[in-house]
């Protein structure tokens, strides 16, 4: 039989091992256990403000808090009750005696849930922001140690143009960087007090909320009372931000996947990084990159979870509400995991410049061709379609646009006379981008700068 806070409500309740336990979140929510106790201290304060709690009551309760911590180590000591909320209640009821039943004066688990999973993501969502920043310093690594490689840059998965390595590898960069605002953003939001809002209505103790706020470090107060008790659009969009960033290192892993292959080769994989097979001894398989790959699935799968959870439910609070225990805390542990995982393999990636630059085929200069007779006064519409004759009749005769002779050019368009000597020159083409923001090495390496400052 379970200890509940709400017991006398009912005479002769017989308990049922099965709806006890059904209906308890003791096993979800000790990851709360920490904040519970943080706000369950500053609770006392503000009751002691409020004139509700003597000095020396409020002295026995913050001890018992502290004693209760002790205790927390155990968490087999936990099992018997409903919610973390209840347990501390009544262990400190146990712990320190009268004192400990005018904790809840005034006071509502509803605001409490709430309160603690907001101090958990405070405390959380710089921790994330670190992991996805220890990303982005991977990926800065990577760029500045292979300036110089080139490769073929892709849409469609068709190679398009010739672009920097580390333009590429920085791609990621701002992908990442977009992620840390996202969860700042959502930050704004968690860092909010419940505090205060009673079950539904408020609290009949005057307690200087703004007190409360104060203690536990939040930014901004609730504004009201009903609405903040059943809010949990601060844990979804903490959820969507994190199965966004890890969606956005899926398509790295992927684009690494695929490049780690015989096929590719553009990359080399430390073995620790990878596996082989039990049956077939010559296999590298990329592992950590096909789990960084698999990741946004979960956290996908928890942020509809809980989602569906909310959809439909009556406002304020209802006990559908404490479904949101396991994607929260496992929504943010599994990121973690996933961030660091794709930090610690990041590091341990080495590019295959040769490779690369074989893959930057003669047709990859095909728009450069059209260049040349843009840069001689041609309408870009004809210069396209003469390049485009240039890759078909190369095609024709199996082979590429490097292969046409002087003659076949100047029977395309009588402007490619001469073609420019560097013109299959990967770096030559790639010096010829000139907005910011491109892969021309000077805008690359500004790019690193701006990356860096904000690493800092
Ligand atoms: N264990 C509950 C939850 O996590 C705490 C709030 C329960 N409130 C209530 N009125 N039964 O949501």
């Amino acid at each position: 039989m379970r200890a509940m806070v709400w017991e006398s409500r009912f005479e002769g309740r017989a308990p049922v091992s099965i709806l006890e336990n059904f209906n308890s979140s003791i096993a979800a929510d000790m990851f709360l256990f920490g904040a519970e106790l943080r706000a369950s201290s500053a609770y006392a304060r503000g009751l002691a403000t409020a004139g509700l709690l003597t000095r020396k009551e409020l002295a026995a309760i913050l001890g018992g808090l502290a004693a209760i911590e002790e205790r927390g180590r155990n968490p087999e000591a936990f099992r018997p009750f409903e919610d973390v909320h209840s347990a501390v209640e009544l262990l400190l009821i146990e712990e320190i005696g009268e004192a400990g039943k005018k904790l809840h004066t005034g006071r509502s688990r509803n605001e409490q849930v709430a309160t603690d999973e907001r101090l958990y993501l405070k405390d959380e969502i710089p921790a994330l922001i670190g992991a996805a920043a220890s990303v982005q310093r991977a990926l800065v690594g990577l760029a500045e140690q292979n300036i110089e490689i080139v490769m073929p840059g892709y849409s469609h998965l068709q190679r398009g143009q010739p672009i920097l390595f580390a333009h590429y590898v920085l791609s990621f960069f701002w992908a990442v960087e977009r992620g840390k605002e996202r969860l700042r953003d959502a930050l704004r939001r968690v860092d909010v007090l419940p505090l205060g809002s009673g079950a539904l209505a408020g609290s009949t103790v005057p307690l200087d909320r703004e007190e409360l706020r104060k203690l536990l470090g939040f930014a901004e107060i609730s504004e009201n009372s009903y609405d903040v008790v059943g809010d949990r659009g601060f844990v979804l969009e903490t959820l969507f931000a994190l199965a966004l960033l890890l969606l956005d290192l899926s398509r790295l892993a992927e684009d690494f996947v695929l490049f780690a292959t015989a096929e590719f080769g553009f990359l080399e994989f430390d073995p620790s990084l990878a596996t082989s097979s039990s049956l077939m001894p010559q296999k590298k398989n990329p592992d950590v990159f096909e789990l960084v790959r698999a990741a946004p699935g979960r956290l996908f799968g928890r942020l509809a979870q809980l989602f569906l959870a909310v959809k439909g439910l009556p406002s304020s609070y209802n006990k559908d509400l404490q479904e949101d225990k396991k994607p929260l805390r496992e929504g943010v542990e599994d990121a973690r995991l996933v961030l660091a995982a794709a930090a610690a393999s990041l590091e341990r990636v080495r590019p295959n410049r040769e490779r690369m630059r074989a893959a930057v085929a003669p047709n990859l200069f095909a728009a450069d061709l059209a260049d040349v007779l843009v840069d001689r006064g041609v309408p870009f519409r004809d210069a396209h379609a003469a390049a485009a004759s240039a890759v078909r009749i190369a095609e024709e005769k199996g082979g590429d646009i490097a292969s046409l002779t002087a003659d076949e050019w100047a029977a395309i368009h009588p402007l490619f006379g001469k073609i420019p000597e560097d013109i299959f020159d990967p770096l030559a083409s790639i010096r010829r981008k000139k907005t910011s923001g491109s892969t021309h090495p000077d805008k690359v390496r500004l790019q690193i700068e701006r990356a860096k400052v904000l690493l800092t």
